[in-house]
């Protein structure tokens, strides 16, 4: 198993994000989310062609008749050892077609059958850091999760800073939230951030609640578990045509709750993300004359390490001077 996640992938999966990542923030406030997404695709996709594993994917753009790259069951990579690979090249394409911030490209990889092959449907979570891990139950109330983690992290639940996307199915869940006095962040799209941010202590964020998108939910479950985070989930299927292929998962009971555990399975997993515009950790993508400059977050579960890592990359023959700032 050790040579799965052989260490030196770290690096070669910051070079994937960072091509998403630099090929959509192109597209970034032209009001145009699919050209973005095809571009991160486009970038992915070359990067993994030089990348060695031999990767499958089991989150990606779609089943093999919607996306011609990066669909589901697709193998990439150059050849090497077998890994799951889940990715979403843009996180946010509202984000990034609008120029506002919270984009990244991301993508998470971990041994083969590691993943949960989480479907394209909607996943209720909850998330949070090391400090309040084994303190959250989805089946209890927003309050009583708040006063559990404020009182795991030494705080009120007025010292804490949640994170819920803002729509109208949580309605209830915001005005909980706000009636038990915690600050709440409404945000527009994009959940994989605020839920890997809280693992980070710094960030400011402490917990996410609410439902979002289920690839969303294991690609965030990833990054939570390489921080030593917590994540439960419950996956809600919304048609019978989701119900059965629940079925197909061998989840019987829509209701069952899915621990940190049983959306990435193992020892071994690496997640990374790379800013397409400006996020509370990462700064965007910033273009100038002949190259341009990333941020990239990788984590790595099996030592734990956290890296930040900031790229100035130059185009073509010519090599720009480099500035510091
Ligand atoms: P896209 O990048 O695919 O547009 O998804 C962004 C996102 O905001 C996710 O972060 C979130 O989990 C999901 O969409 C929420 O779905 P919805 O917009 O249907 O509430």
């Amino acid at each position: 198993m050790e040579a799965v996640m052989d260490r030196q992938l770290s690096l070669e999966f910051a070079r994937i994000t960072e091509q998403a990542a630099l090929k959509s923030a192109r597209l970034v406030g032209l009001g145009d989310k699919e050209g973005a997404d095809q571009a991160a695709v486009d970038g992915m996709h070359e990067q993994f062609a030089l990348t060695p594993v031999s990767g499958t994917v089991v989150i990606g753009e779609g089943e093999i008749d919607e996306a011609p790259m990066l669909y589901i069951g697709e193998h990439v990579g150059q050849g090497g050892e077998e890994v799951d690979i889940a990715v979403d090249p843009v996180e946010g394409t509202n984000l990034v077609a609008k120029g506002k911030n919270g984009a990244i490209a991301v993508l998470a990889i971990a041994p083969k059958g590691c993943l949960l092959h989480a479907p394209d449907m909607y996943m209720q979570k909850i998330c949070v850091g090391p400090r309040a891990k084994g303190r959250i139950d989805i089946r209890a109330s927003v309050t009583e999760n708040l006063k559990n983690v404020a009182d795991a992290m030494g705080r009120e639940v007025s010292d804490l800073t949640m994170v819920i996307l803002d729509r109208e199915r949580h309605e209830k869940i915001i005005r909980e939230a706000r009636e038990a006095g915690a600050r709440v962040y409404l945000i527009t799209d994009g959940d994989v951030v605020p839920s890997v941010d809280c693992g980070i202590q710094g960030s400011g964020i402490h917990m996410v609640m609410g439902s979002g998108g289920a690839p969303e939910g294991v690609l965030s479950a990833v990054g939570l578990k390489c921080l030593g985070g917590d994540m439960q989930a419950r996956l809600l299927p919304q048609t019978e045509q989701e119900i059965q292929r629940l079925h197909t998962m061998g989840i019987d009971d829509p209701n069952k709750v899915l621990t940190l555990d049983d959306l990435v399975k193992g020892d071994d997993c690496i997640f990374a993300e790379t800013a397409i515009t400006d996020c509370a950790m990462l700064r965007g993508v910033r273009f100038f004359g002949g190259g341009a400059r990333t941020s990239t977050l990788v984590l790595r579960y099996k030592t734990g390490t956290v890296r930040f890592i900031d790229t100035v990359h130059r185009f073509g023959e010519d090599k720009p001077g480099v500035r510091m700032f």
